[in-house]
């Protein structure tokens, strides 16, 4: 169905226009054309650069491969068994893609990493972060909190070091002189995010008993984060849902 709905628009689609074949997912629309969105080479390939752009070769060489704001054709057996456009997709020409060659396809913004949504209300435009911002420790905790699909982020619950490279030596967790930094720029490392920081309290608490739940909702509202979200303080999360979220 979905193949047929994606042929039917292939065919209907203006020529000039029709320039990135198969689905448009990670491209947006300039006022004139189609084109790459940042997010659609923001990931790495899982195999080698190399082995992509032999598996997925460019349709137009001189063009090359997909790029944040211009226009190239997707390689066609990033989504199709067809040797020629229009092609209708083939789901398992996609899934491959996705799973060895995300950036050589222009597929990132559709891998786990990358497809969440944003909050409701960001305090940036999600549209507009570059991989500068992406890699920058005045940036990422903010952009893992209001816009995770833009960096990849999806997968860290909103909690991701500030700096690159806290993993190289995780003693410094311990080390005395460094608490300042680490609770700054090594949350994640050093588990210093405040959801987790409750989670883990409330979760090893060392009680048996708990007071019982005042609301009969609490397992719904559990789904929703109200036992991790720090919008909720821990006195109304004690008042409502003390068993369910286990608070002693
Ligand atoms: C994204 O891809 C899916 C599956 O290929 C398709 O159903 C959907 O319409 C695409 N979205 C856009 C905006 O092209
Ligand atoms: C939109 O993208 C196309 C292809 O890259 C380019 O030729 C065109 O100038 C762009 N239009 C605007 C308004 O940026």
């Amino acid at each position: 169905m979905i193949a047929l709905i994606s042929l039917v628009l292939a065919f209907l689609a203006p020529q000039a226009q029709a320039v990135i074949g198969g689905d448009l997912n990670c491209t947006t629309y300039n006022g004139t054309a189609f084109v790459w969105t940042p997010a659609a080479t923001a990931c790495s390939n899982v195999i080698s650069d190399s082995s992509c752009a032999i598996l997925y070769p460019a349709p137009v060489t001189a063009d090359g491969f997909p790029s944040p704001g211009r226009d190239q054709q997707r390689p066609l057996t990033c989504y199709t068994t067809a040797s020629a456009t229009p092609a209708g997709i083939v789901m398992d020409m996609k899934k491959a893609a996705l799973d060895n060659c995300p950036r050589t396809c222009g597929l990132c913004c559709q891998t786990t990493a990358y497809s969440c949504s944003n909050v409701a209300f960001p305090r940036l435009n999600c549209a507009t972060i570059t991989s500068s911002q992406c890699v920058s420790a005045a940036w990422r905790t903010i952009i893992a909190t209001d816009c995770p699909s833009a960096c990849g982020f999806c997968n860290s619950g909103g909690c991701v070091d500030a700096v690159l490279d806290c993993a190289n030596d995780v003693t410094i967790c311990r080390t005395v002189g460094l608490q300042d930094f680490v609770n700054t720029y090594c949350q994640r490392t050093c588990n210093r995010c405040s959801s987790s920081t409750i989670t883990t309290t409330s979760l090893t608490a060392t009680c048996t008993s708990y007071n019982a739940d005042s609301s009969t909702a609490c397992t719904a509202w559990a789904a929703n984060g109200f036992c991790t979200n720090t919008f909720y303080t821990l006195a109304q999360r004690k008042a409502y849902c003390a068993r369910t979220c286990r608070i002693c």
